[in-house]
């Protein structure tokens, strides 16, 4: 343990505020969720920084990736909507949790849904972590996830919030904007979703008007912030909200990932109902590329409205701040 001492005022008495930090001590981390878009990542960085990985992981596809990326590492398998998997999985001597579980789209029909992976989850690990003694929690939650939420999905992760919140535990939530890859890498999340679209259709598809505010977020940021948050005292307690350094509308995200790729196709706007229309009847169907949950939160915008929280992440965290329209070509390349 390292004690530091600050000095945060200087008038005629000089206030000093001293904060001890746990960043050198090697943490013992449960991680659900590691074999995911940002979970490999959030991996790859805690394991650089010396803490020590369970990697909780789902399907056996998933369990395979990662044996054979990180020999040797400690993976645990488990369903989180299943307690008792989880209780198995969590090793004792387990110090904190980073909680990265979460589905864009639900499937009901295949059992797959909000409630089980942000809800049921978030309550079965919260409670076999409080039977080992945990007492860190970091919670990947999302931006939207606020007042009044638009859509199931933000309504799940406020439920998986206010859970957190009221465990007791030194908890930390982040709620980042859409995340984009910054390193070349063959799967992108919604890059890659957009650029299979512009691939496939005879034009470049732009949802409506396509003038719905974004704030990409780098995959870096948002895995150092984990990272930093995890061994920073100042943090327990609180919620930040993640957004890029620039603000870009859905239709400049578009042409700058169809410009990365080379397209010549020309732009064309789909008039929101119709594509509305057919997710409606279509959404159950994994091949459909949207589902309407997710057109309500690309429309309603997803970026940091108030300044004062884009402040707060840059007073806390020492964040590389990647902008999309620099690294979007780079993240194309394969
Ligand atoms: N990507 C974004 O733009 C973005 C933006 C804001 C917030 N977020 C949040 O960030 C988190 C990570 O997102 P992501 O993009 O990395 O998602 P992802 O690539 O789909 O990864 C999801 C991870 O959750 C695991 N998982 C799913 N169901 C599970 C279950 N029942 N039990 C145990 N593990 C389960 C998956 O394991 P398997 O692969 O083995 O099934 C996978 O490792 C999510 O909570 C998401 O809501 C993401």
């Amino acid at each position: 343990m390292r004690c530091e001492i600050r000095v945060l005022e200087y008038n005629s008495a000089t206030l000093i505020h001293i904060t001890s930090h746990i960043i050198p001590k090697q943490v013992n981390i449960f991680l659900p969720g590691a074999s995911g878009f940002v979970g490999q990542r959030v991996l790859n960085d805690l394991l650089s920084a010396g803490h020590t990985v369970t990697a909780l992981v789902h399907s056996a596809r998933s369990k395979s990736r990662l044996a054979s990326h990180y020999p040797g590492l400690s993976i645990a398998p488990g369903d989180v909507s299943h307690a008792d998997e989880i209780l198995r999985a969590l090793p004792a001597g387990t110090e904190a949790v980073v909680y990265l579980p979460g589905l864009l789209r639900e499937f009901p029909n295949k059992g797959i849904t909000f409630r089980k992976v942000h809800v049921e989850g978030v309550q079965n690990v919260l409670s076999a972590a409080k039977q080992q003694g945990v007492r860190r929690w970091i919670e990947l939650s999302a931006l939207g996830a606020g007042p009044n939420p638009s859509t199931a999905y933000y309504r799940t992760k406020l439920e998986a919030e206010e859970l957190v919140r009221s465990s007791g535990l030194d908890w930390t939530i982040l709620r980042p904007s859409l995340i984009f890859d910054d390193r070349p890498r063959s799967e992108h999340n919604f890059v890659g979703e957009v650029a299979r679209a512009i691939r496939i259709a005879p034009f470049i598809p732009i949802l409506g008007s396509g003038a719905f505010r974004l704030q990409p977020i780098s995959l870096d940021d948002v895995s150092q912030a984990i990272v930093q948050a995890l061994a920073e005292p100042e943090t327990f307690g609180n919620i930040y909200k993640l957004g890029g350094p620039e603000t870009l509308t859905y239709r400049e995200v578009v042409l700058w990932i169809a410009d990365a790729m080379g397209s010549k196709k020309a732009a064309i706007q789909i008039p929101l109902w119709a594509i509305l229309a057919m997710a409606r009847r279509l959404d159950r169907f994994t091949w459909f590329p949207i589902s309407t949950d997710e057109i309500t939160m690309l429309r309603n915008g997803n970026y940091v409205h108030d300044p004062a929280d884009n402040q707060k992440v840059r007073e806390t965290f020492d964040l590389p701040m990647k902008r999309f329209s620099d690294c979007i070509g780079l993240a194309l390349k394969k």
